[in-house]
């Protein structure tokens, strides 16, 4: 059976939440790498579909993600690849900073990219964010909201491509 890895890493929870959501609507076998807290990074060598996940602030993905992606981008290179980013904006800005987010040989190669939407919980925020996140609200008019569908499909897709090589 095909196993997937998601890597990811999560300010404030979105990102987390998202994986949670992916790693139980996929079938098979499933492992999740939290890079904020993992002692160890298991062995990539195992997994037969590699899904990296991380949020954008200031325009940028988090340093720890950009670090895997170039550390291991020959092994991951060589893997069915997923890129899911989650950020507020949508539409050619969202693309825009997915495209910079990952290494373009990743980009070429995922079999599935996508921005699932993002979420402010000003409880979560220090007042520096806070007033950043109200600021791109307010000047864009952007809909804070989590994509639910594009989710499933994504999930739905690395599944499928997990089955037909089986
Ligand atoms: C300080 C700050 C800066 C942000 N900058 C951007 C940005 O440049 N572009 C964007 O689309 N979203 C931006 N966001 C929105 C986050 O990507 C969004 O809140 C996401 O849900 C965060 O996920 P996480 O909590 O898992 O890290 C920003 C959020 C914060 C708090």
């Amino acid at each position: 059976m095909d196993k997937t890895l998601i890597v990811y890493a999560s300010d404030h929870g979105t990102v987390e939440k998202c994986s949670r959501e992916l790693f139980r609507l996929m079938d098979g076998k499933v492992d999740m790498c939290n890079l904020n807290r993992r002692e160890f990074l298991p062995d990539l060598s195992t997994y037969d579909s590699i899904i990296v996940g991380g949020s954008i602030h200031s325009g940028k993905i988090q340093d720890v993600i950009a670090t895997f992606c170039n550390e291991h981008l020959d092994l991951l290179a060589g893997k069915r690849i997923g890129l899911f980013i989650n950020c507020l904006y949508s539409g050619a800005k969202a693309e825009k900073q997915m495209d910079e987010a990952f290494p373009e040989v990743l980009n070429q190669k995922a079999i599935i990219r996508d921005y699932f939407g993002g979420e402010v919980d000003e409880l979560k925020l220090n007042f520096l964010e806070r007033i950043i996140t109200k600021q791109m609200i307010e000047k864009e008019d952007l809909v804070v909201a989590l994509s639910k569908e594009k989710i499933e499909r994504f999930a739905n897709i690395i599944s499928s491509a997990n089955e037909e090589k089986e």
